[in-house]
């Protein structure tokens, strides 16, 4: 009778109940609001090198960005190349020929946090080593560079269990952050394909919900390439999932990368914020206009975002191409969102029911884009929204 429990029991056990165990304290101290940053895959691809990281350090500390929160400064795949004979990953020297400690050392010299990519699987999806057999090796490796956060993919995985992936990761990343004292962010990016919302929380501070961005406004090809507004309706349900130290990421930024107008990345960059979504920038911020920096650098926009409340926000109305999103903040306020989808202006009107307020409750109104404050307001409020654009505002009682 006995042994048939324990025989149940250990069915019932998660495949991952063998790997090493992550201190539980680790997530929410690591990020109590959504990580922000910089990233060089959405810009640059496989055609980076520490030139240009450092050009991307320097911007990101004269434009305001790194004191308006972006602090990690993260390079994505392709800085690798080959291990060595006792297996220890080796960066691409003709690229990054000081080395990863000299560009972690860089950016921590500007008062900024480096990070590095790598992959659960033999090769990373731009065909470099994957750290699939060497967890506990690259760890280390990375702890003695200095990295603080790793962006971890999922190509090249086969019939790999995710869970038990990411754990694995997440424990050699926990034991070689401990031994140098300089705790390391595990970015989980599977994009969606093990549910990671139900089992991260535990495991890494972020996950992917999708497959990537691309820089364009809707549609995908094969869950690919993916419009901001395409994200946006995959990101948007799984809201209950996000919290403080883990958060669900509806990939990087697109902001300033050319294809969409300043309008749509305003509305882009809004609806990560209402989403508690990470901010890694994906522009060369290098040489991005005026318009870009207003937008990545709206204070008032990132303090939606970095919240320590911690709800991510979600709809509470559609009709048609209009959106009403709502997003509880702290001491009582909400984040209010109009989205209009569509090609031509449109009129929103929120109702304080969609804010769970009584009608009667008034209101100071704040216009998050125009800076300004609005005329009190109760039972109701409306705007005129520009096609493809957003109104939001922050309302208090
Ligand atoms: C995957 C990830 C992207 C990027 C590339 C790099 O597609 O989802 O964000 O890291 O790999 O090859």
């Amino acid at each position: 009778m006995r042994t048939a429990a324990l025989a149940v029991a250990a069915m019932l056990l998660p495949a991952s109940a063998a790997t090493p165990s992550i201190p539980q304290d680790r997530p929410t101290t690591l990020a109590a609001t959504p990580p922000m940053g910089w990233n060089s895959w959405n810009k640059f691809g496989c055609a980076i090198d520490e030139n240009k990281v450092r050009h991307v350090a320097d911007a990101i500390v004269a434009s305001g960005m790194r004191d308006a929160g972006y602090r990690y400064v993260v390079v994505d795949d392709c800085w690798q190349n080959a291990r060595d004979a006792d297996g220890t990953i080796l960066a691409d020297t003709t690229r990054f020929p000081s080395g990863m400690r000299a560009l972690s050392d860089y950016v921590h010299a500007r008062g900024m946090l480096f990070g590095l990519y790598s992959d659960a699987g033999t090769k990373t999806c731009g065909g470099r080593p994957g750290s699939e057999g060497h967890e506990y090796q690259d760890a280390r490796t990375y702890a003695r560079w200095g990295v603080d956060y790793l962006k971890y993919d999922w190509c090249s995985t086969g019939t790999r269990n995710g869970q038990e992936a990411y754990r694995t990761m997440a424990a050699a990343l926990a034991e070689a952050g401990a031994a140098t004292g300089r705790p390391i962010l595990l970015s989980i990016c599977e994009w969606g394909t093990n549910k990671p919302w139900l089992w991260s929380p535990q495991v890494g501070q972020m996950w992917r919900t999708t497959g990537d961005i691309a820089d364009r406004w809707n549609t995908s090809a094969n869950g690919y390439d993916n419009g901001v507004v395409t994200i946006v309706d995959l990101n948007e349900p799984l809201w209950p999932f996000a919290g403080p130290g883990h958060w669900n990421d509806p990939d990087m930024l697109e902001v300033g990368n050319g294809h969409l107008s300043d309008i749509e990345y305003r509305s882009h960059f809004s609806l990560w914020a209402m989403m508690a979504a990470p901010l890694i920038a994906g522009n060369d911020v290098a040489a991005m206009t005026d318009a870009t920096r207003t937008i990545l650098t709206n204070r008032e926009v990132i303090a939606v975002d970095q919240d320590p409340l911690g709800r991510q926000g979600h709809r509470v109305w559609r009709d048609g191409d209009r959106d009403i999103w709502t997003r509880p903040l702290t001491g009582g306020r909400r984040a209010l969102l109009f989205f209009n989808r569509g090609a031509t202006a449109a009129r929103i009107a929120a109702s304080w029911d969609q804010l769970d307020w009584p009608q009667h409750l008034r209101a100071h109104v704040r216009d998050l884009w125009a800076h300004r404050d609005l005329p009190m307001a109760s039972g109701t409020l409306a705007a005129d929204v520009a096609p493809h654009g957003v109104a939001m505002f922050v309302v208090t009682p």
